[in-house]
């Protein structure tokens, strides 16, 4: 490709591994810039906070690029834009101590300021990027909409892209927001005004070239009521500019050959995937059986994730010969609902109330199943994960799941996992019951876990997909 068709894009997020991560946001922030640059056709470079809970591991590898003031309404706040490299992507950092110097990313009271600050602080640090010039804005989720609509009004030379990983968060703040943190006139309050507040995602929305969601189920879903969070009038306004394109993910780095983390890594071998069940087994005083059916769900306990569902019905589906494994942390009812599971069935339940990676990635290889009975899923990255790891999802035919989760099929021997179309107990209980049948018989079994090892998830594609859409910017 000759260099001058070569675009430079940068990406705009607040959170990406292995600097920072709370969700699969980070995740998709830390893998697809690699691969777009891999495909020769664009050059990525991307923008992040600098927050105190950077590992200092990273932090040295630091080196200053500009000192930066950035207006937020009548103040001038003073930062430092730090720069570094990894794997052929330029990453930049930008340092402002009263609004990052904090140890997680959100959860303050200030978290709108803090975001219309970065997101302004973007458009001041586009001088000092290196390189070609910015041709593509980027950006992902509320915390960065502002920036895309900062760029299309005060650098309309520069096209841009919005990115929705999570409608439900939209970063929503008073109407006086407009007046005391953006340096805007009047003529521009529409574009930043949603239900009588300031909504940095629709500001998104509303001035974005392009839309894209994270798969191509969501991006139908967001445009009706039931999934578009109060945004879907405007989504449908935009239905031209919208499209799905489903994530990846770093099949190098969730590859059960080489994860450091296993008992006993496997490519495909069952012998060894049961060595993992059986080590894991121990480790969490289950009864040590190779044989018995382990079901496993990995997850933040939150009420999108589908747990009200399987709340209602894991007691009864204990009552088989099973082992259920939970891991992860979340809201006090889940939590507490699961412990009292795991405490009154302690032969056949674990419940392990905390986030370790070691843990999720030991608890992907020694599992049957993945249960995700989302209510709503823009991707989801965990049955991709477990796809690698042989554990066979059982899912809500919703968003990025019903994209990557096809329903097995007993009579064409089609399917990569297990599937249910409403959000209703009885039918994920019916699903589960459904593949303990297939487990126990070899002739199901078979031809279903031939389909999950031919599963295929990495960026390749998606980064093309991207790719194509720079270019149709790039021409207008
Ligand atoms: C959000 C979504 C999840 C998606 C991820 C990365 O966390 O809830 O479904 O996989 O973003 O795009």
């Amino acid at each position: 490709m000759p260099s001058k068709l070569m675009k430079h894009i940068l990406f705009a997020a607040s959170e990406c591994t292995p600097f920072i991560k709370t969700g699969g946001l980070a995740d998709v922030i830390g893998s697809l810039p690699e691969a777009l640059q891999q495909s020769g056709e664009t050059e990525v470079s991307v923008i992040l906070p600098l927050y105190h809970g950077m590992p200092e591991t990273y932090r040295k590898e630091l080196t200053h690029c500009a000192d930066l003031v950035v207006p937020v309404g009548w103040r001038n706040q003073e930062a430092i834009l730090h720069t570094m490299s990894r794997n052929g992507v330029t990453y930049y950092f930008i340092d402002q101590s009263f609004y990052f110097g904090r140890q997680s990313a959100y959860g303050y009271f200030d978290d709108g300021e803090r975001y219309v600050f970065f997101s302004r602080a973007v458009i001041e640090a586009l001088p000092h990027i290196e390189g070609r010039d910015i041709d593509i804005l980027h950006a992902h989720d509320w915390q960065t909409g502002l920036a895309v609509a900062f760029t299309r009004i005060l650098r309309p030379d520069i096209k841009t892209v919005f990115t929705i990983h999570n409608i439900q968060y939209q970063g929503w703040m008073t109407h006086d927001a407009f007046g005391d943190l953006m340096n805007l006139g009047p003529e521009h309050f529409p574009g930043f005004e949603w239900k009588n507040m300031i909504n940095c995602m629709k500001a998104a929305v509303f001035h974005a070239d392009k839309i894209t969601t994270v798969s191509p189920s969501y991006a139908e879903e967001i445009k009706q009521p039931y999934y578009g969070e109060g945004l879907d009038p405007l989504l449908n306004e935009r239905a031209m500019d919208l499209t799905g394109i489903i994530n990846g993910i770093d099949t190098d780095e969730y590859n059960p050959m080489k994860d450091p983390y296993l008992y006993s890594p496997f490519k495909t071998s069952r012998a060894k995937k049961k060595q993992n069940k059986t080590a894991l087994q121990k480790d969490l005083c289950l009864p040590v059986d190779p044989e018995v059916p382990v079901y496993a769900a990995i997850s933040r306990l939150v009420d999108q994730k589908g747990f009200h569902l399987l709340e209602r019905i894991l007691e009864e589906f204990l009552q088989e010969n099973v082992q259920f494994i939970l891991l992860g942390t979340g809201d006090y009812q889940f939590e507490q609902s699961f412990a009292y599971l795991a405490h009154r069935y302690p032969n056949k339940m674990a419940a392990v109330l905390k986030f370790s990676e070691a843990d999720a990635r030991r608890i992907y290889a020694a599992s049957d199943f993945f249960i995700m009975p989302s209510k709503f899923e823009p991707c989801g990255l965990s049955q991709l994960i477990a796809l690698q790891y042989k554990s066979i999802p059982i899912v809500r035919e919703t968003g990025g799941l019903r994209d990557t989760v096809q329903p097995y099929d007993e009579t064409s021997g089609e399917g990569n996992g297990f599937s249910f179309a409403n959000y209703n107990a009885h039918e994920l209980l019916y699903t589960m019951r459904y593949s303990l049948l297939v487990y126990h018989r070899e002739e199901l079994w078979k031809p279903l876990i031939q389909n999950v090892n031919r599963s295929r998830f990495s960026w390749k594609d998606s980064a093309e997909l991207y790719n194509g859409l720079y270019r149709e910017l790039a021409v207008t």
